[in-house]
């Protein structure tokens, strides 16, 4: 399958992907329990698993939609240009972010950094996919779907320059 100039192969198909989310919204909900506890999904990449997610959860939930950037083509440029859309005031409250995938960590560390600045009760993530061999900054992760090798992937929410998103299933690009 092509993207712009780019050929990708089949990684996770749907079923894969859809059964993984449920038990990691299992795990959630099991750590949350009864105490309300806020989403912060990462657009655009985690629109897929946020609502996935959703269809598993229970009502003591709320959804913040928030955006930043750091790729450029397929390598992370390492760089947080902006964090967007935090309107919610996170004192006090039970955080989770969720991303599409972890890569070099850059990201979801500066998010961290700026969250636990407003001094919520709890911050944790919660992520699709994680490459543990691209990884440059530690960060502890609390759900992890998939750990994958260090291959750019697409579908699902990931783009390859903004394609690739509508997939429903996980490609891999062909080495
Ligand atoms: P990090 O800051 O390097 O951890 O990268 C995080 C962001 O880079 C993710 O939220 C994705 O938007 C993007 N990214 C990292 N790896 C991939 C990939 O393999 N495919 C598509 N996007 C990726
Ligand atoms: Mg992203």
């Amino acid at each position: 399958m092509k993207i712009h100039d780019l050929t990708f192969e089949p990684f996770l198909i749907e079923e894969e992907i859809k059964n993984r989310i449920k038990e990691i919204a299992l795990e959630i909900a099991k750590t949350y329990q009864n105490e309300p506890f806020i989403i912060l999904a990462v657009l655009n990449g985690a629109f897929r698993f946020v609502a996935e997610l959703a269809q598993n959860l229970d009502k003591n939930v709320e959804f913040e939609f928030i955006r930043v950037k750091s790729y450029e083509n397929t390598h992370s440029s390492g760089e947080i240009k902006e964090i967007l859309g935090l309107q919610t005031a996170l004192k006090d409250k039970n955080i989770l972010i969720v991303e599409d995938i972890i890569d070099t960590g850059n990201t979801v560390c500066e998010l961290l950094k700026t969250i636990k600045s407003q001094e919520p009760k709890s911050v944790k993530v919660a992520t699709l996919l994680f490459k543990p061999f691209a990884l440059q900054i530690p960060v502890m992760i609390d759900f992890i779907g998939f750990e994958i090798e260090n291959k750019f992937v697409v579908g699902y929410g990931l783009d390859y320059n903004e394609r690739g998103r509508e997939l429903n299933d996980i490609y891999v690009l062909k080495s």
